[in-house]
C-alpha cells in the first residue's frame, strides 16, 4: 500500500506490533508524510515511539504528489518536533549544493539518503562526504566501467535481450543526467535495438563524454 497505509495508524501499530512480538530484529522505517497530506504522518509518530525503531527515513512528500513537486521541508520539521526517534531525510539531494541548504537547514539530522541523485551521479555520495563539488579527472571512465560492471552482472542474472534492456533503460533514465544532453543520450539508448547495437551506443556514449 505504501504511502496509503500511513493514515491508518492503527495497522501500523498492528504490524509493528506482531514484528516485535514474533522476532528480534530491530526495525527501520522508510515512510513519505501522508498520501492526502503530510499531517498524517503526524498520528503515526507517537505510536512509532512505542517501538524501539531503528531509525525513520522519511521522504519528505506525500504519496499523491508521486514525484513531482517540491519536498515540504516545514512538514519535515514538524516530523522531527514530534518524534523521539533518529531521522534520516530523503529528498531531492541532486547535488553537493542541494545537500549543504538541507544541511543548514536541518542541523541535527546525521544520516541522508539519497536515491534518484545517486544513480544519476553516482559520484555524488562521495563528493558530499569529502565536501568537494570537482569530479574526478577520469568522471567518465570510472563511470564507464561502473556501467559495464552492473551491465555484465544483470546480463548474468537476467535471461534474454529484452530484459536486460528494460534493467540498462531504468539506469539510463537517470545516468542520461550525467551527459551533456540527457534527453538525446536516453533517446540513443532507447533506440538501441539489440545487445550489439546497446554496446555500440554505449560506447559512443563515454566517448564523447570523455572527449569533452
Ligand atoms: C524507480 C524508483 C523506485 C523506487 N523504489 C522504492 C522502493 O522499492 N521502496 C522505497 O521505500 N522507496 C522506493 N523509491 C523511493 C526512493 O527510495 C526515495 O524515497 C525517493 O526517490 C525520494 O528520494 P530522492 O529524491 O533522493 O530520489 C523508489 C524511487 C524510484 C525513483
Amino acid at each position: 500500500m505504501g504511502s496509503g497505509l500511513i493514515s491508518d495508524a492503527e495497522k501500523i501499530n498492528n504490524i509493528l506490533h506482531k514484528v516485535h512480538n514474533e522476532s528480534d530484529i530491530l526495525v527501520s522505517m522508510k515512510m513519505r508524510m501522508g498520501y492526502e497530506n503530510p499531517e498524517e504522518i503526524l498520528g503515526v509518530l507517537p505510536i512509532l515511539d512505542t517501538y524501539p525503531l531503528k531509525n525513520i527515513a522519511i521522504h519528505a512528500r506525500i504519496g499523491k504528489q508521486l514525484y513531482k513537486g517540491g519536498t515540504d521541508l516545514e512538514a519535515f520539521q514538524k516530523c522531527l518536533n514530534n518524534s523521539k526517534h533518529k531521522m534520516y531525510y530523503n529528498g531531492d539531494i541532486t547535488s553537493v549544493a542541494a545537500f549543504h541548504k538541507l544541511q543548514q537547514r536541518f542541523p541535527s539530522i546525521d544520516h541522508w539518503m539519497i536515491g534518484r541523485g545517486l544513480i544519476a551521479d553516482p559520484f555524488l555520495p562521495s563528493m558530499i562526504k569529502a565536501d568537494i563539488s570537482e569530479y574526478p579527472k577520469n568522471r567518465f571512465d570510472i563511470f564507464n566501467e561502473f556501467h559495464d560492471r552492473i551491465y555484465q552482472e544483470y546480463d548474468a542474472a537476467l535471461s534474454g535481450p529484452t530484459p536486460i534492456k528494460m534493467k540498462m533503460l531504468g539506469f539510463w533514465e537517470f545516468f542520461s543526467q550525467s551527459f551533456a544532453n540527457p534527453q538525446k543520450t536516453y533517446k540513443k539508448i532507447k533506440k538501441a535495438n539489440s545487445p550489439k547495437n546497446y554496446g555500440i551506443a554505449v560506447r559512443e556514449i563515454f566517448k564523447e563524454a570523455k572527449n569533452s
